[in-house]
């Protein structure tokens, strides 16, 4: 039923499975010895985050922020606003930013600053990577797609509010937001 608005799909739910085994997989090897704090960003996150929590195979802690960002007027000006911080103390620790994409990069920014400021050390995963957005220079430490510059919904990611729940990545069509 909701794949009747969508254009085209971008990334299947088996291409997500398989991708975020080898990210679980290399994140195993990478963080052996260590329990990494992983930090889903409200709401987007959520489905990749639990997908990809399952494929790693050492002990892991879990939290949460939720943050939201204003894009201004002009192209570069941008703002983003903490909704709700993490309980976990951070500093010393290592923490693992999941993200389902970046764009501009304004949020991961914010984010990565805020974290390392409180004394965290900080690695970023990202499902999705839309390189030709990018306003701002960050960049992720573990990647599951490059995507091209198109509006993309589906596992996790929304058109206002909707489509999250998606089991892939689509492009949705133009008729769904001309109204
Ligand atoms: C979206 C997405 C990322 C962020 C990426 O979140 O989930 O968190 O934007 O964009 P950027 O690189 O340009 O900052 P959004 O603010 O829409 O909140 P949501 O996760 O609740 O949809
Ligand atoms: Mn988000
Ligand atoms: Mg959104």
């Amino acid at each position: 039923m909701l794949e009747k608005d969508i254009e085209k799909v971008l990334i299947t739910e088996e291409e997500i499975t398989i991708r975020s085994k080898e990210i679980g997989a290399q994140l195993t090897k990478d963080f052996e010895g260590k329990t990494p704090l992983i930090l889903g960003i409200l709401r987007g996150s959520i489905p990749f985050l639990a997908e990809l929590v399952k494929r790693i195979d050492i002990h892991v802690e879990m939290d949460f922020m939720a943050v939201s960002s204003y894009h201004g007027g002009t192209k570069t000006s941008g703002e983003v606003k903490m909704i709700m911080d993490l309980d976990t103390p951070v500093n010393g620790r290592d923490i693992i930013i999941v993200e389902d994409i970046i764009d501009t990069g304004l949020t991961l920014k914010y984010l990565k600053e805020l974290l390392e400021h409180r004394g965290a050390k900080v690695t970023i995963v990202t499902m999705l990577d839309k390189k030709e957005g990018r306003k701002v220079e960050i960049e992720a430490d573990y990647t599951g797609f490059p995507i091209p510059n198109e509006f993309v919904v589906g596992f996790g990611l929304d058109y206002d509010e909707k489509y999250r729940n998606l089991p892939y990545v689509g492009v949705l069509k133009q008729e769904v937001y001309m109204g």
